[in-house]
């Protein structure tokens, strides 16, 4: 008898609860963001079904929904050549095997190693509670805002970038919309004549209460209209004339009673910013400058005259950042390691690039659409708590999720070569996998989708916080960046990595894959893309490395970021079930 995953996977099931997922991810996927991760219950159900019989779907059911350590795949050793930030690891670990983790980048490596990492889980809250507690001064003077006459901690504040007008040379403040946070049926908005917020009933265009303005947006996708001249220009190419885009601080929210707020920045708050411009320059010309790499995901940054990681942040993120990163670094062990990777995160929502939705009043990681984009708004948070993506509320969501994971998976040792450790998690390109021959039971993977998302460019922002607070301890992390260029296998022109590239890297990846399965293993992977092109590459890889396509399931994951995908073309997702061609004949 076969198995489900060869005869009667339930794809369409599957599906849906993937999609739910999607929604509302596994805690642990909360640790930190790593783009184009899969949900836990996919993997978990691609697991299952390699292991279980046809006539056990029950047991399938059973153990799909379970949120326990199990022991299924005992004895059994489980392989992802391209682990990224764990996810498949975490599930193949709770249903008992053993599981060998590639990646070619050190920050998807520090991700899965900190989640699968046994750590005391009060000495990491008492640690961050201390370096809350040594932070917070420095917060209370830069956060800090005067409503009427009381002094209050803001939450965030509202920036607009700002262009020279290509025509008149008058600065253009790229107001895209006037509204800034939504309470129920309210909004609060601003005026920039007026240089008010005012709260009134949200609709499709706003007025101005006090000069009867209509609020027209002089921003939209890449144009701007100038408000003096009427001229209509380029955004980017106003910036590539009079360099870098400025900044103006306009707003900030606050909160009374439980409830959002939103006032004008006054000359008060504007103090407040000019004394973290004061104390930035103490921060060290080191911190953070690591270059940006010029890739696909890069592009638009760099075309906005940006360099180095240290450019993205403002004056007061980038202090903030450095005072935690300086009290994380006098801590040792995992409380050290654990609270760099909240650091990490944090700074991904703390940058001139960080997206707000009006509507949820908080902001998105930098890299919600796996890229640089350049924002002609942003919100900036209070970067150590209360706000979604500062320290202490990251620092909760590690807790959490580490607690799960206890739940789930039990005590994992974690080493990074290959011995009897059950989990083993190697930094190294897939292409130069060794493994002995008959030594693993399962593979299941989600190799990089051709040009979908390109990780290390992404990954080298993490890189630039992690790398000060974890050299000493990784040899990971002593390079120069996340990863080497040529070794990241992805479909990247502006890189000079064509499709033969991608390729040939991949059929190399493959091959060292099957050379350790053995005769009965299977070898799974999900594969997403909207270009034929893409699928037959793929294919044409797996053949060359001696896999044969057993089974195909498509699947339906409509609503996984995919940012490449502007156009309307959906991309196609699927499950390739594949044998060894010479273990079939
Ligand atoms: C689609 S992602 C996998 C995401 C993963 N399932 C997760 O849960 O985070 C593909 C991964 O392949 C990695 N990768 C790219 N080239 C590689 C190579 N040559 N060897 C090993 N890993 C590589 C990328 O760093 C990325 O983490
Ligand atoms: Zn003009
Ligand atoms: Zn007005």
């Amino acid at each position: 008898m076969g198995k489900i995953i060869e005869s009667c996977f339930p794809y369409r099931e599957v599906s849906r609860l993937a999609r739910s997922e999607l929604r509302n991810p596994r805690p642990y996927h909360h640790i930190h963001p790593w783009p184009g991760r899969l949900p836990g219950v996919l993997f978990r159900a691609l697991i299952l079904a390699s292991l279980l019989k046809e006539g056990e779907l029950d047991r399938f059911w059973r153990l799909l929904k379970t949120v326990k350590k199990v022991d299924v795949g005992r004895g059994m050793v489980f392989l992802d050549p391209f682990t990224g930030s764990g996810t498949s690891l975490v599930e193949a670990l709770s249903l008992g095997m053993r599981v060998i983790g590639i990646d070619v980048n050190s920050v998807a490596w520090f991700i899965a190693r900190s989640t699968l990492v046994p750590v005391r889980l009060l000495e990491v809250r008492k640690a961050a509670l201390a370096v809350a507690e040594k932070v917070r001064p420095l917060a209370e003077r830069l956060y800090a805002t005067r409503v009427g006459t009381r002094v209050v901690e803001a939450r965030a504040f509202f920036w607009v970038r700002t262009v020279h007008c290509e025509n008149c040379g008058s600065e253009v403040q790229l107001f895209k919309t006037y509204k800034l946070a939504r309470i129920r049926s309210r909004v609060w908005a601003y005026c920039p004549r007026c240089r008010v917020v005012f709260l009134t009933e949200d609709a499709r265009e706003l007025v101005c209460p006090r000069c009867g303005e209509t609020l027209k947006s002089v921003s939209w996708g890449r144009f701007y209209r100038c408000p003096k001249c009427g001229h209509v220009g380029v955004v980017a190419e106003a910036a590539r004339k009079s360099g870098r885009p400025g900044m103006e601080l306009f707003a900030v929210m606050y909160r009374v009673g439980g409830e959002d707020r939103v006032k004008a920045a006054d000359d008060w708050d504007l103090e407040r910013y000019r004394e973290a411009e004061r104390l930035a320059k103490e921060v060290p010309e080191e911190f953070l400058r690591l270059e940006l790499r010029y890739g696909e995901e890069t592009s638009r940054v760099l075309s906005y005259g940006y360099r180095y990681v240290r450019e993205l942040f403002n004056a007061r993120q980038l202090v903030m950042l450095y005072a935690l990163a300086e009290v994380i670094a006098e801590l040792n062990g995992e409380a050290r390691r654990l609270l760099a990777l909240a650091l990490s995160k944090t700074a991904a929502f703390s940058t001139v690039i960080t997206p707000y939705t009006y509507v949820a009043r908080k902001p998105e990681s930098s890299f919600a659409l796996h890229q640089y984009m350049f924002e002609k708004m942003y919100m900036e948070i209070n970067a150590l708590e209360s706000v979604r993506g500062s320290f202490l509320n990251n620092v909760a969501h590690l807790l959490k999720a580490k607690h799960y994971v206890r739940k789930t998976v039990g005590c994992a040792r974690v080493s990074t070569s290959i011995d009897n450790a059950n989990v083993s998690l190697l930094v190294q390109p897939a292409q130069e996998l060794k493994l002995s021959p008959n030594s693993v039971d399962l593979v299941v993977t989600d190799p990089p989708h051709f040009g979908n998302v390109i990780n290390s460019g992404i990954a080298d922002f993490h890189f630039a916080v992690l790398k000060p607070l974890l050299e000493e301890d990784f040899a990971e992390f002593r390079r120069e960046s996340s990863c080497e260029d040529e070794e990241e296998l992805v479909f990247d022109p502006i890189r000079g990595k064509d499709a033969g590239f991608y390729r040939q890297g991949l059929t190399k990846a493959f091959a060292r894959a099957a050379a350790a399965l053995k005769p009965e293993g299977l070898f799974v992977q999900v594969f997403r893309h909207r270009e034929e092109k893409a699928w037959d590459v793929l294919r044409s890889a797996l053949a060359e490395a001696g896999l044969e396509i057993i089974k195909e399931w498509p699947l339906d994951l409509e609503n996984y970021p995919q940012p490449q995908a502007r156009s309307r073309v959906k991309a196609r997702s699927a499950v390739l079930v594949c044998r060894r061609a010479a273990d079939i004949r």
